[in-house]
């Protein structure tokens, strides 16, 4: 299994605060954000992990992570142009990810749970991680049957379907880089994760595990404020990184 974190993107709703670094540098308690989800990496056992990031501040990234050796781990960088989309790294790490199963985490998302077993137990097809949560119009939305299988996803619903959000942690096997080179970019111009994860439940072949821990995706002012407690209580006292 190999590991993919993306850190790209523009993080406009954190201006001022983005307008010269990128979201993922900024702070959460003790250490720069990207840490959280390169911990939740290492901790499920993964070593070969590429980073993607936005080409102004590839250079920062570099200066922060470097090669791996330090972390126990190997590093790779990509640049991604322009923010087209969260599926858009699989075209990106089309040859980093080559004949192996990928997962990929968002360079803003930071969770309390280890995903060890699950990663370990990963056989093909997909694998997301959902989370109740009371604004689930942020996100993609994940509505289940009575026996609690996914029904359908829709990505940021105008009207109500569940509570479940899609969280920023993907498992897929390497058909996903075809899957992505097949789609086409939503209307508004990007190329949607929510397409991929639908394309593997229509097959029948997506399975959705529910978050037990804690989640959040440090985007927005009051969850960047919630991450602070949430990482200094529960997420440090247990980080390798
Ligand atoms: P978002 O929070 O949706 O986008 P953003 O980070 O550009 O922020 P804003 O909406 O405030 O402008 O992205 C979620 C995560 O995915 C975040 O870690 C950035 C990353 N991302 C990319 O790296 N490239 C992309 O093309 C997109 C859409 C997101």
């Amino acid at each position: 299994m190999k590991g993919i974190i993306l850190s790209g993107g523009s993080g406009t709703r954190l201006r001022p605060l983005t307008k010269i670094t990128s979201k993922q540098l900024l702070s959460v308690y003790h250490r720069p954000m990207i840490y959280y989800p390169l911990n939740t990496l290492i901790q499920a056992g993964i070593k070969e992990i590429l980073i993607i990031v936005a080409p102004e501040r590839a250079g920062d990234y570099l200066n922060l992570l470097g090669s791996g050796k330090e972390f126990g781990v190997t590093f790779t960088y990509e640049i991604q142009d322009h923010p087209e989309g969260i599926a858009q790294a699989f075209l990106i790490g089309e040859h980093f990810i080559d004949n192996d199963d990928v997962a990929m985490i968002l360079g803003d998302n930071i969770f309390e749970d280890y995903f060890a077993e699950e990663i370990k137990s990963f056989k093909g097809g997909a694998k997301i991680f959902a989370k109740q949560v009371s604004d689930p119009e942020r996100f993609g939305v994940v509505k289940f049957d009575d026996k609690l299988k996914a029904e359908k996803i829709v990505e940021k619903p105008q009207e109500y379907l569940s509570d479940y959000a899609v969280t920023g942690l993907y498992v897929y096997d390497k058909r996903v880089k075809d899957i992505v080179k097949n789609m086409k970019p939503s209307a508004r111009g990007e190329l949607e994760i929510t397409d991929v994860n639908n394309w593997y439940l229509e097959k029948d072949e997506l399975s959705v595990a529910l978050v037990k821990g804690e989640w959040l995706d440090a985007g927005t002012f009051d969850s960047l404020f919630k991450a602070q407690t949430l990482a200094k209580e529960k997420i440090a006292p247990k980080m390798v990184i």
